[in-house]
Order: C-alpha cells, then structure tokens, then sequence
C-alpha cells in the first residue's frame, strides 16, 4: 500500500505537445526542520535542468545542469555581513563533471507534475557527501568549451569560478572537444606567493585553510557546505498486474528522490570572504 502511495506522488505524463520548458515548485523539508521552496526548471531543447532555493541565511544556491556536455555548475550567492567589512554579497561558481543518472534526464523531468502541489517533502534517498577540492580557476570569458551556460551563469564570479584538474580530464574524452582550448579555459592556482619551505605537501593541502588563520587579509582555502535537500534522481516502475497473465509488466510511474551534501573547498583571496568557515 506505501508502494502505491509513493507512486502516485508524482506522475509522469506521457503525452504534453506545445510545451518545452516546464517549472516544478517544491516544498522541501530540511534535517534542522526548515522548510523552503525549490524551483526546478527544464528546458528540453537545451537539455538544461536548473534548481534554486534559497537558505534561510539569505544564501542564494543555483544548480544547472548541462545534459550535453556532462557539466554541473553550482552557483552560490552569499550575501556579506556589512556591520564586519564584507561586500554586500560575493558569488561563487564550481564548475564540475556530471554523470547523466545522478539525475532524471530533463525530458522526463518537463513530464513531472505533482498531485498535491502543497505537500511538504523529504527525499527518500539520503546520498551523502559529495567533497570537491577545486585547483584551477575557470577563465569564464573562454569557458565556452567546458559549456555555454558558464558565462551566463557565473558572468558576476568572473574571479570566482572553479573546477578541478579531475573534470578536466572526463570531458577531454567528450567527442569533439579539444584538449588544447579546454587547457585555455583554465588556470593552475598560483601559490607561488605563499611559498611554504621544507614542507613536502600537496598543491591543494598547501594553502593556509581560512579556519586556521587569524589574518583576515591572507589567501587561504575556504570550505562552503551545502545541501540539495530534494531532486528527482531516479525514476520509479511500478508493476501491473495484468489479470489472465502470469508475468507482471513494469511502468514508469513516479519518480525516486535523494538529497545531497556538498563540500566545496576553493582558494579564497582572504579569510574577510569566508567568515562562516570557523
Ligand atoms: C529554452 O531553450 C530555448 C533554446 O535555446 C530558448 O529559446 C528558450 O528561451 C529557453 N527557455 C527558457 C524558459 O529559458
Ligand atoms: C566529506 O566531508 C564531510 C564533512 O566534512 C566528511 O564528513 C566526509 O567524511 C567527507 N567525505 C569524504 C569522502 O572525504
Ligand atoms: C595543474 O598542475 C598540475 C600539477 O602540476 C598538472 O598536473 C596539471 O596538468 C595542471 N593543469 C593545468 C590545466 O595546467
């Protein structure tokens, strides 16, 4: 009985002519109890799925989904807190690799609609943590090659826009993307300000981490945790029973939902941008 219950949350529609872009708004029930509103909107003909909410903090969190070209870029708006010198609000963008079935494709996502708009919802699949060391800075103006969406998306986090050497090498295997402009797009942090003498540690592991600084002026490596509290990451078959026949059929009939944390580790000019990281 819970089975059909869950099924009949979400429905799938088969048939939907005239439509290509389509937004779900959801009610999303977080661990501490808060409860804030996701938009999900799809857009088929760019193969796009984008899901913001805000925190209760004010942070403003965007995620886009770029199908085609396997890119997940996470955009997060946080704003500052004048009364201690910080800017109004700074912006970050991690660019990262995306595996396709960690999410429902965003044909099937334009296709979902919920029975009861209203409802308060808690994913029924908790993922656990993603962690992303960022090592190189996207130069947003030739990120083109990484994704279009890229310089639309981060066009204020011009100095803030991230991605990995690991990404990097997932989408030089994408067909018909060349390596050379893809190197172009990118940077190595430059650490070689804060040399570090006799220690024998990595890049990434080498720059100061901001919680462990007293210098509100130093460059040091901030962490920025977030969660995705709800999103559709599978799809959900239900069996019919079809009277007379011994085999039962499958269908797809909902949806299955899973949350997310994620741990973003990136270079930040000073420890006066990354206050909460104590
Ligand atoms: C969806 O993508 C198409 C094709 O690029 C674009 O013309 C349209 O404006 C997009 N829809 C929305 C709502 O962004
Ligand atoms: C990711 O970070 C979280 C929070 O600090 C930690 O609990 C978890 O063990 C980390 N996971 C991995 C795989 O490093
Ligand atoms: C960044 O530096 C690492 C280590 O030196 C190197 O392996 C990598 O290829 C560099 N990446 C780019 C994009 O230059």
């Amino acid at each position: 009985m819970k089975g059909l219950h869950n099924c009949i949350n979400f429905i799938l529609l088969l048939y939907l002519y005239g439509i290509c872009t389509t937004q779900l708004l959801i009610n999303v029930k977080n661990q501490g109890g808060d409860i804030f509103l996701e938009t999900i909107t799809s857009n088929v003909t760019e193969d796009v799925i984008t899901l913001e909410f805000q925190r209760s903090d004010g942070t403003l969190v965007t995620q886009l989904i770029d199908f085609r070209n396997e890119v997940q870029i996470i955009k997060v708006l946080v704003l500052g807190e004048e009364e201690r010198g910080q800017n109004q609000y700074q912006v970050m963008c991690f660019v990262n690799h995306f595996y396709k079935m960690d999410f429902i494709s965003s044909d099937a996502m334009s296709k979902l609609r919920q029975k009861n708009p209203g409802t308060i919802r808690v994913a029924e699949e908790d993922k656990g943590y993603m962690n992303y060391t960022m090592d190189l800075f996207v130069d947003v103006s030739k990120s083109p090659i990484i994704s279009k969406h890229v310089a639309t998306f981060c066009s204020d986090a011009l100095e803030t826009t991230f991605t990995r050497n690991e990404d990097l090498k997932q989408w030089v295997q994408r067909p018909g993307t060349s390596e050379s402009l893809l190197m172009a797009a990118v940077h190595n942090f430059t650490l070689s300000s804060v040399p570090r003498h006799g220690e024998n540690t990595t890049r990434s592991t080498s720059l100061t981490k901001c919680a462990d600084t007293s210098n509100f002026r130093a460059s040091c490596s901030c962490s920025l945790e977030l969660c995705i509290g709800w999103y559709p990451c599978g799809l959900k078959f239900c069996k019919s029973k079809n009277d007379g026949k011994k085999v039962a059929s499958t269908y797809r009939c909902g949806i299955k939902t899973c949350k997310r944390y994620f741990l973003f580790s990136y270079y930040s000019k000073m420890k006066q941008n990354c206050l909460w990281d104590e």
